[in-house]
């Protein structure tokens, strides 16, 4: 049976609207509730996913294949270095032939416009598993764990602390699209792109707003979601001491916390760097859903799977 969502790709969530991105949502809760009872979901059998990887990854490279394995598929890790692309082979080359072996292309790399070449010239769907630019895998399963947290997104503060990045961008679309309130604290220098605020205005729905502040208490007031992520991200390790200096007012810790509604939770897209954007205590404190919203990637990304694929 094909989705409304069969053969479409999943690059950015500027692609997506609110009714698309709940369906994605309400599958994500229906494959977690079957995996979780041990009923089998093999939605996928026979199919393949070729996941290319230009940058590391943990989560997003394990839960993808743990997650074609479950639906009945195959997830076949590819890493850049070892694929001709890294000899220089065009990406519309690389897609067609990935496109004739495979049902789906994940891609992860630096690039956002390689991404969109790719899926310009694959026939199958193509997943952005991280650009430079956006993370919008990753913002899935975010608000799949604050749904399972609160039962509803729409009107429910998210306060983002320090670097406006790949995954702030990605948040920022899926609260558009979800009716939330997001408050992003950063320093001059560090604010999420322009874009992505425009972006905001034209996709959001019903109860979102946004607002860039650079005091990092204002957003943590009365916030239900306290979310950072490194304030270093793959690729710019050369500017990580500029970064520790700009951002380092912007940690997420006890003192946030207590500004935070008090039954607010913590997020962090993981990896962490411990005692920089975030304390220890916060990742490991009784309010923290972070190792939840990882496994919660697995539950995610088969819900894109089975619509797409
Ligand atoms: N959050 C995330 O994308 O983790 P990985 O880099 O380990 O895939
Ligand atoms: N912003 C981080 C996210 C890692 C999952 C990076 O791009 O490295």
């Amino acid at each position: 049976m094909k989705t409304p969502l069969y053969g479409k790709d999943y690059v950015s969530l500027t692609d997506y609207d609110a009714a698309e991105f709940k369906f994605l949502l309400d599958m994500a809760v229906e494959l977690k509730d079957k995996q979780k009872k041990g009923i089998p979901h093999t939605l996928l059998q026979g199919k393949t996913l070729a996941m290319i990887f230009q940058k590391a990854s943990t989560r997003t490279r394990v839960s993808f294949e743990v997650a074609m394995y479950h639906l009945g598929g195959l997830g076949m890790f590819l890493s850049a270095n070892d694929l001709q692309i890294g000899r220089g082979e065009p990406i519309q080359d690389t897609a067609r032939v990935l496109a004739s072996y495979s049902e789906g292309i994940l891609i992860r790399t630096f690039s956002h416009q390689e991404v969109l070449e790719l899926a310009k010239y694959s026939k199958v769907p193509v997943i952005n598993g991280l650009t430079d630019d956006e993370h919008p895998t990753q913002a899935l399963a975010d608000m799949l764990t604050i749904y399972e947290e609160y039962g509803t997104l729409k009107g429910k503060k998210l306060a983002y602390f320090g670097d406006g990045n790949n995954v702030a961008v990605s948040l920022i679309h899926a609260c558009a699209l979800t009716g939330m309130e997001i408050v992003l604290a950063c320093p001059s220098g560090y604010q999420p792109p322009a874009a992505a605020l425009a972006d905001f205005e034209k996709m959001k729905q019903p109860g979102a707003s946004l607002a860039v502040v650079d005091d990092p208490k204002a957003a943590a007031s009365g916030a239900d979601v306290l979310y950072t992520d490194v304030w270093t991200s793959m690729g710019q390790e050369k500017e990580a001491q500029i970064r520790i200096q700009a951002l380092k007012e912007y940690q997420v810790n006890g003192d946030l916390l207590k500004l935070a509604k008090p039954e607010a939770i913590v997020l962090h897209c993981l990896p962490a760097h411990r005692e920089e954007e975030i304390t220890d205590e916060m990742i490991e404190c009784a309010q923290s859903r972070i190792f939840q919203e990882a496994e919660n990637r697995m539950h995610a990304h088969k819900a894109i799977l089975a619509a797409l694929l």
